[in-house]
């Protein structure tokens, strides 16, 4: 969708907010895959109230992109603005065990970054591909541990009331893969508090995740993570692996021969290949275990 209303663009200056035509979402996701729109990148989050009412009066739908890294967009021209936080410097501010960190700020950065100063916690972590405002957004979890456990207090931009609200860590609910908030809240900035641990411990704990990483993930291709969630007490990439299913393809879209439940883009996949080879996927599934498996990737559809 294109931003044509001369009103709009008149304000977006003031607003502090920097308009890129025809941005290419293939670009910003992962997976590599995804259609063409304008986007919206914000400088200051003060702004976002006015920018989204304005949006919305003049009709523009619009959608908030994080790190695009948990992310299927549909092809073609896409019929919504995208909107997306620019990170300030620095992003990350420590203070005691308190780190105070941008929703735009690099998930993997923002682990190495509090490890060298002896905060710990988020080893788990580590090699998980996205922003920490997305990592918060699906309480991004590995090896044992889940960001929610170390959050304290979350600045958001409340979409239901229109206004950037501050809640305390426990005004939310982190569940496996699943918080609390809106599906249409922005998340901006995040308190955490995290242990207290020397760089030398937290290295050692690093690299072990690293390692189980490397050997049981895909991580040289266009990946988004898991594309389904684990049913309690089952793997989803098992079952997936056990129906013989790796390698199976549509188009470019291929199910990974490391992990069966990663799916990744081999050359040129399309949102359309990808959303065939995981409706097929979840139907095998379901037709020899019984079990519908739910979507862990967020998919926007136009
Ligand atoms: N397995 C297979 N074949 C496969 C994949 C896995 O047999 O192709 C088996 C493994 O051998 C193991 C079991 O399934 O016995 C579980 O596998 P793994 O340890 O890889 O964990 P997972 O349940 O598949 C979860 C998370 C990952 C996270 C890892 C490590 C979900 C959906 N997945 O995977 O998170 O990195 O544990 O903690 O919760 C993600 O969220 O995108 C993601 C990749």
């Amino acid at each position: 969708m294109r931003i044509e209303d001369p009103k709009i663009v008149a304000a977006l200056p003031d607003l502090g907010v920097q308009l890129k035509p025809g941005t290419s979402l293939a670009e910003l996701t992962s997976l590599g895959i995804g259609g063409t729109t304008d986007l919206l990148q914000i400088n200051k989050h003060e702004a976002i109230p006015d920018l989204l009412n304005l949006l919305d009066a003049q009709g523009v739908p619009h959608k908030f992109l994080g790190g695009g890294s948990n992310l299927l967009v549909s092809d073609g021209e896409l019929p919504w603005v995208v909107l997306q936080l620019a990170s300030p410097t620095p992003d990350i501010v420590l203070e005691g065990n308190f780190a105070q960190v941008d929703a735009a700020a690099d998930l993997g950065r923002t682990v190495t970054f509090c490890a060298k100063n002896d905060l710990g916690g988020m080893e788990g972590l580590i090699g998980v591909p996205g922003t920490i405002g997305g990592a918060l957004r699906m309480n991004a979890g590995a090896y044992g541990m889940q960001i929610g456990s170390y959050v304290r207090q979350v600045k958001l931009y409340r979409a239901a009331a229109r206004k950037l609200e501050t809640l305390e860590g426990d005004q939310i609910s982190f569940e496996y893969r699943h918080t609390s908030f809106a599906p249409d809240d922005m998340m901006l900035a995040v308190k955490l508090e995290l242990p207290s641990k020397p760089y030398r411990e937290i290295l050692k704990g690093i690299r072990i995740c690293n390692e189980k990483r490397r050997a049981s993930q895909p991580l040289g291709q266009k990946s988004a993570g898991c594309i389904f969630k684990n049913p309690p007490g089952a793997s989803a990439g098992r079952m997936i692996d056990e129906l013989g299913l790796k390698g199976l393809s549509v188009g470019d879209a291929r199910v990974s021969d490391r992990h069966a439940n990663f799916f990744v883009n081999a050359g040129k996949a399309s949102a359309k290949d990808m959303l065939a080879l995981i409706a097929d996927v979840r139907e095998r599934v379901e037709k020899s275990f019984g079990v519908i498996l739910e979507h862990e990737v967020v998919v926007w559809n136009a």
